[in-house]
């Protein structure tokens, strides 16, 4: 697979197949991405892969939580800012018009809205899931650095046949990652990202993107 097919192949799948996910695949794809460029090569992502009991036991504590009405974890990051305006705002609307719409949900229907987003937190079924964590004195840039990891494991997973989605919705449960990760105090859970193999019956819209004239100038 080329890098333009990795790229445009790549999307937030939300729904997986129990099929395994081999460990040697996932130690391919994540040494190949720690060649991820980041400023001064300081490297500032810390991932854990959680496979098998360890991600059972992790959707069970969420699954009791949800059923109880638990609130969501106090945030340690602002996910957006408080008003996104205009254009994100804009995109905001259709991406999440799209993504309930593909499931026949209404605008308006938030219990509805709310019953598919948790299924975030059961890795839309897949069976193996990377978190991200990042130190707290880390800054933008190194945020930035830690997305470009991401990124290139996504694109990698792509090569090996995997599809994967990427969960900030982790970091709304992060204190259940932590019990069972148990990430040195310093670290801050970025976001969750769920790995495996395409259910290719679950129906999905697949999101377009601004113009090439709306996000890039050519100066010349
Ligand atoms: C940092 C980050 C966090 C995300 N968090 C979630 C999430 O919690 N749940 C989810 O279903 N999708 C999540 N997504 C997926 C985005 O909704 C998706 O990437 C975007 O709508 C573009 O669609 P595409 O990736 O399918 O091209 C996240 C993406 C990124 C980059």
């Amino acid at each position: 697979m080329d890098v333009y097919e990795a790229v445009t192949s790549r999307r937030a799948v939300r729904g997986f197949t129990d099929r395994q996910v081999p460990r040697e695949t996932l130690e391919r794809v994540l040494s190949a991405a720690a060649w991820s460029p980041s400023g001064s090569n300081i490297q500032p992502w810390h991932a854990y892969v959680l496979t098998g009991a360890p991600l059972a036991e992790l959707k069970k504590r969420v699954r009791e939580r949800l059923a109880v009405g638990d609130p969501w974890d106090e945030p340690e990051y602002e996910q957006y800012p408080p008003a996104l305006k205009s254009p994100y705002h804009e995109r905001q609307s259709a991406f999440g018009a799209q993504r309930y719409g593909a499931l026949g949900i209404s605008h308006d229907d938030l219990a509805a809205r709310q019953r598919a987003a948790s299924a975030n937190w059961e890795c839309f079924g897949a069976p193996a899931a990377l978190f991200c964590y990042i130190d707290r004195d880390m800054g933008s840039p190194q945020w930035a650095d830690v997305g470009m990891y991401l990124q290139t494991v996504m694109l990698l997973l792509r090569a090996e046949g995997l599809h994967s989605c990427p969960q900030m919705a982790w970091a709304k449960f992060h204190t259940n990652v932590a019990e069972v990760l148990s990430p040195p105090a310093e670290l801050i859970l970025f976001c969750g990202m769920s790995i495996g193999f395409e259910d290719v019956t679950v129906d999905y819209a697949r999101t377009g993107r601004a113009p090439l004239d709306e996000t890039v100038v050519f100066v010349d």
